[in-house]
């Protein structure tokens, strides 16, 4: 068996199709012990079928909660087989209760004539036949079962069985770059049997995988492949697919590679930082093959792979109920032991919010380097800031990003910081590109995560930065002093700004899009594992239940109030002393602007006009016309 964890198997299908006669087989074949859910029924439900009644869901709640029971028990100890109808998805969750991650269901398949003709063959059964019609009409499809048909003889089903279960892998990973090894891992440690596939390119990537499985004990019960046709045949149907290759051309290359090989009902999730309508067209794409396109947010970099990422899965939500089971149990856990990981919606909602999220990112990371550049404007070495840094952690502004700031200031190379040896030039891989881009489609002012990008932009243009330093003699002054506290409260502040405009985005295009949104939701699945976890965003998830928009909700006016004039005084104070802060900066100017009810968007109306007749609407009169005035007098 290529699962290190115990499973339960449920024979599941309409009365009569068999599921006693091949679950005692299978459990001949596997000493895995048996058990008929019929032998479960109260002896009420039992009279009720002689009768030729049907059971109502009510009549069932309490012999799937047994049943559940039983399976919760079994499986501390052992692995079990259960014959049980299962026939409605709200009956299959409640035997999946706790054990999600742990339940097979096989479903038999068969037509309405070869069910009756096996029933009429059977010597004794409290079912009769009459009710049988009613077993297929309550009958829902089950899209995470095996399905096998009838028409095939017992042993060969029994046979198959054992071979998807127990010869096959439950999930597949494809590229084997840092993130999709330590996603195996994570994997393989919570129990999952996995294959394992990486390409073949002679001299650069060769046994990629093999040596891969060779290097970690862990591994050794998975399946190791560089070629993608046996990889997808090694794979428990529906399979499951993780694609972990760059964003863009590579995952289409992918796709075009494995479609041939895949069924229906398959799952293929993209856990890459795939811009969202590229995810939407590669879902119409498979979607005409009926095979299902997840695409998934993964924040947490390496360690978050490893040990419990932040997943933000989207698409259609049977597809998501399928792989539910895989991606809770990987996921990193909330304060609550629940999974950060939650179907965001429709179409590329996932993606579409991991994009935000890594702008969110960007400028807490933007807001840490300016805090950092402030200090050192005040003579600290890394140390001294790394210090008041950590006094920082005991607040409301503890964060990861926080945390691994403390630690690269601190961390020395032959005497000297390392960050003094590190150039000031940021790169970015798209993501904050592309939530810029999405901000100015939608005429949404997040203007900080665009703000946060420039000033990677800026940092980008070294010489001429090196060069306008000598020319503009721009150096910080001597005597400037910057109160701790004060910077504190304006950090604080400038986050709270950030944290608002990215759920207003997120809240906002959703409404432009069509989707669902829980702002609640998407903050509890980012307050574990992922990058911008946070003191702030484990407010958020309670702030969100109340008021979807921060700067209204009570929790938050006050505080705004209060930490306004820091942010300010630390503003103007940089501002006058030469010091580059362009999200303090834009934090406090959006912040003015937002909170302005009379603008001179006036004048600006007025010039449109002006220049191209664009119209104006006016303040005394109260409806939507629109007027032209003739400006020019001659
Ligand atoms: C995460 C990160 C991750 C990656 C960024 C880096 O949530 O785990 O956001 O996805 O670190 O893509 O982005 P840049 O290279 O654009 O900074």
């Amino acid at each position: 068996m290529l699962a290190k964890k115990n499973i339960a198997i449920i024979i599941m299908g309409v009365s009569g199709v068999g599921k006693t006669t091949i679950g005692k087989l299978l459990s001949q074949t596997t000493k895995i012990p048996f058990f008929d859910a019929d032998d479960f029924h109260s002896a009420n439900n039992i009279a009720k079928m002689k009768n030729g009644v049907a059971l109502t869901d009510e009549d069932r709640h309490e012999w799937l909660l047994q049943l559940n029971l039983l399976l919760n028990n079994q499986l501390q100890t052992n692995s079990c087989i259960l014959a049980c109808s299962a026939l409605k998805e709200s009956y299959r969750n409640i035997l999946s209760t706790n054990c999600k991650s742990n339940i097979k269901f096989v479903h038999l398949t068969g037509s309405y004539n070869k069910v009756l003709q096996q029933m009429n063959e059977r010597k004794q059964h409290f079912l009769p036949t009459s009710l049988l019609q009613s077993q297929f009409e309550t009958l829902e499809i089950s899209y995470s079962s095996i399905n096998i048909s009838i028409e095939k003889k017992p042993d060969e089903i029994v046979a198959e069985i054992v071979n998807e279960l127990f010869h096959q892998s439950e999930i597949g990973i494809i590229g084997l770059g840092v993130m999709g090894k330590n996603l195996c891992r994570n994997f393989v440690n919570h129990g999952f049997s996995l294959a394992m596939y990486n390409r073949h390119v002679p001299n650069e990537e060769e046994n990629i995988a093999e040596n891969f499985k060779k290097a970690f004990p862990e591994l050794n019960t998975a399946q190791a492949f560089d070629d993608i046709t046996l990889f997808v045949a090694a794979l428990q149907k529906p399979r499951k697919i993780i694609i972990m290759v760059h964003a863009g051309k590579a995952i289409d290359d992918v796709l075009k590679q494995l479609l041939p090989y895949l069924s229906a009902g398959d799952v293929v999730i993209d856990g890459g930082n795939s811009y969202f309508l590229d995810t939407e067209k590669r879902q119409a794409v498979l979607s005409d093959k009926n095979v299902f396109f997840i695409g998934c947010g993964i924040s947490g970099g390496e360690e978050g792979a490893l040990n419990g990422p932040s997943l933000m899965p989207s698409g259609n939500s049977n597809a998501y109920s399928i792989v539910q089971p895989f991606l809770d149990a990987i996921a990193a856990k909330d304060i609550w032991q629940k999974p950060c990981c939650a179907y965001i919606g429709e179409h590329g909602s996932g993606h579409f919010i991991k994009m935000i999220h890594n702008g969110i990112e960007y400028v807490e990371m933007q807001l840490l380097a300016e805090v950092y550049q402030i200090l050192l404007s005040q003579q600290y070495n890394p140390d001294k800031i790394a210090a008041i840094l950590t006094s920082w952690k005991e607040t409301s502004l503890n964060s990861y990003l926080l945390d691994i700031t403390i630690t690269i200031l601190q961390e020395k190379e032959n005497n000297d910081w390392l960050i003094n040896k590190i150039t000031d030039v940021a790169q970015s891989k798209g993501t904050g590109n592309w939530a810029t881009i999405e901000i100015t489609q939608q005429t949404i002012p997040a203007t900080l995560i665009a703000t946060a990008l420039f000033a990677r932009y800026i940092s980008g243009y070294k010489s001429l930065r090196t060069t306008l330093h000598k020319t503009y003699n721009s150096t910080s002054k001597n005597n400037f002093s910057i109160d701790i506290l004060q910077l504190q409260q304006a950090y604080e502040l400038a986050r709270i700004i950030n944290h608002f405009q990215g759920f207003w985005l997120i809240e906002e295009s959703f409404k432009k899009f069509g989707w669902q949104s829980n702002l609640s939701e998407i903050a509890r699945i980012w307050t574990n594992g992922c990058i911008i976890r946070s003191a702030l965003m484990q407010e958020l998830v309670d702030v969100f239940t109340t008021s979807n928009n921060l700067l209204l909700s009570n929790y938050f006016i006050e505080k705004i109030k209060i930490l306004k004039p820091s942010l300010t005084k630390t503003v103007s104070a940089c501002i006058e002393n030469n010091i580059p802060i362009a999200c303090f900066s834009e934090a406090i100017n959006f912040l003015n602007a937002i909170t302005t009810s009379n603008l001179s968007a006036n004048l600006l109306q007025a010039q449109r006009d002006y220049f191209g007749a664009h119209t104006f609407q006016r303040n005394d009169i109260d409806d939507e016309t629109f007027f032209h005035h003739q400006w020019k007098k001659n």
